[in-house]
């Protein structure tokens, strides 16, 4: 079979309209907007109101990216949701975003890992298209974390942010979209990024809210030097992967978490600092929404062009990390494949249904007047 690139063809970015900056957090906790860009870079993040959603955000998201290459719901072959905070523990949100979308019967689940998710999850997107399984994959990256903050905490609560992004990825025999993927994790690590409480080992009880067990912890330092650790190793690896070599790297696109993170690893890498794309002063870390937000506004902003190589690189709870070369495709030039397509069950029987109908409708006063004179000639003529 010829080999089967994703190339990615669509994406998109939901914001939700609330600006949190540093200066609104001096109001509510412990810290200075000095300290805040100094040690982090961050500036400001947005942050949802009541009644938003990681679904409504994520819905949004998938249908600009779903605009943007001109595909219909129904034509996907698979939904991939990144998130560490679905609207629930059952269902999984991928489900909801898939019904929410009208993507009628096509299969969708919800990749867990922090917010290295969307690495895996486009990983995962260009498996399934180098297999032959789909052609068409829908990767979104989401986050609500701002609910699960304890605002108490200075050493968390002016870190994170809320958003969601999401590419369109299809088949093309093209080398474009993922040329490698790097995926790693080191579970010794777990406890420097933790939600200890309202899972199934610390169920949700009275305890749980008392104690703050519902918040995300974090051992600062420690995921500290993981990043800058793993951060430049996983590029390198990548690179290497992909036949490539650092120098044919035109923007590597990192996990938003810290600017002091970006600069050490570009520093390692012998990289100008330029060379990476950065937004996290505007949106903070925005977890596994990150990296596909500052893809989109790269390439919405023209820092990113066709033809261009980039590194998708992330890092964090799990202790995971992943990174990944990608080639943006000229969208107008590069053929997207047109195998046949899975259809799912319930689409083929819908259709199946409406074709009979239709037939029924159409047949029906032709044939029953021919029927009655069948009817009518086999009574004269009783056959023996
Ligand atoms: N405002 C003011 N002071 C703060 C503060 C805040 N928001 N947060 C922490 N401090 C204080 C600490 O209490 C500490 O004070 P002390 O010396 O009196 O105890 C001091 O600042 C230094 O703390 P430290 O943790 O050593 O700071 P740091 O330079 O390591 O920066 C982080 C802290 C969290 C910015 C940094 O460790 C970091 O970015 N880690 C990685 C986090 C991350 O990326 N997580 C997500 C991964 S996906």
């Amino acid at each position: 079979m010829m080999q089967r690139y994703g190339r990615i063809t669509g994406w998109g970015k939901y914001l939700p309209p609330k600006v949190l900056t540093n200066f609104d957090l001096e109001q509510i906790v412990d810290t200075t907007d000095e300290w805040i860009v100094s040690r982090t870079g961050i500036r400001q993040r947005r942050m949802v109101e009541d009644g938003e959603t990681n679904s409504g955000m994520s819905v949004k998201s998938a249908q600009a990216a779903l605009a943007k290459a001109q595909l219909d719901p129904n034509q996907l072959d698979l939904i991939i949701v990144a998130t560490s905070s679905p609207d629930y523990f059952v269902p999984p949100v991928s489900s909801m975003v898939q019904h929410a979308l009208g993507a009628k019967g096509v299969g969708a689940f919800t990749l867990v890992a922090g917010c290295t998710g969307f690495v895996y999850a486009l990983a995962t997107a260009q498996q399934f298209i180098a297999a032959g399984q789909a052609d068409n994959v829908l990767v979104i990256g989401t986050e609500i974390l701002t609910r699960n903050l304890n605002w108490r905490d200075r050493n968390t609560c002016v870190l994170f942010g809320d958003a969601s992004a999401a590419v369109v990825v299809q088949a093309s025999t093209e080398p474009t979209g993922v040329l490698s993927q790097v995926l790693g994790s080191d579970g010794s690590g777990a406890e420097a990024l933790i939600v200890r409480g309202g899972g199934t080992t610390i169920p949700m009880s009275q305890r749980v809210v008392d104690e703050g067990l519902h918040h995300l912890e974090m051992d600062g330092p420690e995921v500290f030097k993981f990043a800058t650790r793993t951060l430049s190793r996983a590029v390198r690896k990548a690179v290497s992967a992909s036949g490539l070599s650092l120098d044919e790297i035109n923007m590597i696109i990192p996990h938003q978490a810290n600017m002091r993170i970006i600069e050490l690893a570009a520093t390692l890498l012998r990289l100008p600092v330029d060379r990476f794309y950065v937004n996290l002063d505007r949106y903070g870390n925005t977890s596994a929404a990150s990296i596909p937000l500052a893809l989109c506004e790269a390439l919405d902003e023209g820092a990113v062009r066709d033809g261009d190589n980039l590194v998708l690189v992330g890092f964090g709870a799990g202790l995971t990390w992943a990174a990944s070369v990608v080639r943006i495709g000229v969208v107008e030039s590069v053929p997207t494949l047109t195998a046949p397509r899975m259809v799912p069950l319930s689409q083929f029987r819908g259709a199946a249904k409406r074709v009979a109908g239709r037939v029924l409708e159409t047949a029906v006063p032709f044939v029953l007047p021919l029927y009655s004179r069948v009817l009518r000639i086999r009574k004269r003529k009783p056959l023996s």
